[in-house]
Parts: C-alpha cells; structure tokens; sequence
C-alpha cells in the first residue's frame, strides 16, 4: 500500500513553528493580525472563512472577518479593502473567491496592498513568484502541496510534475514552484488543462501528480503509472443520502482505485486541505515580518 501523506500532521507542524513566532512578536507588544471578507452566502465558502477565523483565534493572532451581503457594490468593497490596507492591526487581507458576479474580482484585488496579499493574488506577488523573489506572498493551496512533498521527502528535482488545472489560485503557481531553483522544486513541469489532448498520456508519465481540476473522482488509475506521487487539491461536495450533513467530501481523485498504483497520496478529507489553513496563518506572520520593520522606520 502507498504511503498516506497526512495534511493534518504537517499542517499541525506548520501551526506549531507559527506559534513559536506569535510568542516572539507578543513578547515586543506585536499581534499579527488577518482580516477575512467574504461576500454572500455560499455554504462552502462560509464554511472556509469560519475555519480561518477559528484558527487564527485559536493561535492567538486578531482575528477580523467581514460577512458582506451579495448586494454588497463594488465601491463598498473598495471602500472596505482600502480601510483594511490603512489599518495598522492588520497584516494580512484575504478576499473569498469567487465573489458574486457582479463583483470585478481582478479590481478587488489589485486593490489590495500587495504587502499584505496573504493570498499572492496581486500582480506584484504573481510578478514576485516568477522572478523567484522571497520577499513576495505564494498562493497557501500551492505552497501548501510543495511542503507536503517536502516533508514526506519526495524527491522533486529532475521529477517529471504533471499539473492538472491551470487555475491562478492552484495549477499556475503551483507550475512555477515546482520550476523554481531549490527544495520542493527543480522538477520538470507540464501543465495540463480542459484542453489537453490525450490526458492520460500526459499523466502516465509523471511522477509527481497534482490534481486541481474541480471535479470529483476525475483521476483514474488508468491515468497514474506504478509508483507516482499523487496529491489531490480537489474537496468536492457530493451528495451522501442517509449521512448527517447529506454529503461528503471527495478529491479530484478516485482514490480507492488509484492509491494502490501510487508511491504516495494525499488523503481527503485531511490531505491538502488543512495544509491551506497552515500556509495562510504562515503567511500571515510573514506579512506581519516584512510590514513591522517598515513601520518602525516611519
Ligand atoms: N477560494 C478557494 N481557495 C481560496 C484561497 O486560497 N483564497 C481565496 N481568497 N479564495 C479561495
């Protein structure tokens, strides 16, 4: 059977080098601090924003979430992300996507001061993740896929890393981490999407799979060759009659049948979802980092 890479023992080990650093910033008078919009009612969206909020109390950091209503304009929610970019308690900003329709998603977030993009969804921070810059913020699903293989001790160098999906929240950084120089990079990458001709013939020949396609069960065993590493980003809600919430949640990957073939997986539920949680909170703090210093300057 392959190895089980557990998210939620790695994003508890993430969590725990956060705490080290919330003590050190409380100690000089510092709470890093996350605001949180969400705007309208989608129950999986709710449902992301409340973990957030809940594991940014639990470790102590501020905490702030706005629940918008989907009428919400987008002068309001201008109006918003620029008194959040002016609020010197709050480090980091993360706007839920998708917004409503009628929100310009791409105005939002060119909004948002990239110093604060805990999301690295600002240009700057896309610009940053090609130009290999540290100093800029990485996607937290992405960077959270490239710590799992990095502490299960998958060799990414010189690996042939097939993404599926090519989403800028997931598939595209995720792309350029794995091409980038160092840990948890090095790798050959294709990218493959909705419109890739012969998927199977792609995904046969990778060693490294990274499933971010949105859609539940998609990957096969008949797509992954003998020994792959296998990650699924996907948390799809299926309908479960006769269970208590009448659905449960499954990756992009049929993983009964692939996880046999594979050197390792990622679990759902417990794979990369908690690791997305993990790597915010990370982020956060280094947001919080890179802004005290400047300020203390001023
Ligand atoms: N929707 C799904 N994943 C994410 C994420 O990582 N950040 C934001 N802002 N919205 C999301």
């Amino acid at each position: 059977m392959p190895t089980l890479i557990s998210g939620t023992a790695v994003a508890e080990k993430v969590l725990a080098e956060c705490k080290a650093e919330i003590a050190a910033f409380k100690a000089r008078g510092i709470t890093p601090g996350l605001a949180v919009v969400l705007i309208g009612d989608d129950p999986a969206s709710r449902a992301y924003v409340r973990s957030k909020d809940k594991k940014c109390k639990d470790l102590g950091l501020h905490s702030v979430k706005h629940e918008l209503p989907t009428t919400t304009t987008q002068a309001e929610l201008i109006a918003l992300v620029k008194q959040l970019n002016a609020d010197p308690a709050i480090h980091g900003i993360l706007v839920q996507s998708p917004p409503p329709k009628h929100i310009d998603e791409a105005e939002i977030v060119r909004t948002i001061d990239p110093a604060k993009d805990v999301d690295g969804f600002h240009p700057v921070n896309v610009a940053k993740l090609a130009l290999e810059d540290p100093t800029g913020f990485v996607p937290c699903t992405p960077l959270g896929c490239q710590r799992l293989l990095i502490d299960a001790g998958i060799e990414t160098a010189g690996a042939h890393a097939v993404v599926i999906g090519r989403s800028m929240i997931v598939g595209k950084p995720m792309a350029l981490l794995l091409m980038a120089k160092g840990p948890g990079g090095d790798a050959t990458v294709t990218v493959t999407h909705s419109r890739t001709r012969d998927l199977g013939s792609i995904t046969r020949q990778a060693d490294i799979i990274i499933a971010a396609i949105g859609r539940p069960e998609f990957l096969k065993a008949e797509h992954v060759k003998e020994g792959a590493v296998v990650i699924d980003v996907g948390i799809n809600r299926v309908e479960a009659p006769g269970t208590e919430k009448g659905y449960k949640l499954v990756g992009d990957v049929a993983f009964d049948e692939v996880a046999p073939k594979c050197r390792a997986i990622t679990p759902v539920p417990g794979g990369v979802g908690p690791m997305t949680i993990a790597l915010l909170m990370q982020n956060t703090l280094k947001a919080c980092r890179q802004i005290v210093p400047r300020l203390s300057q001023a």
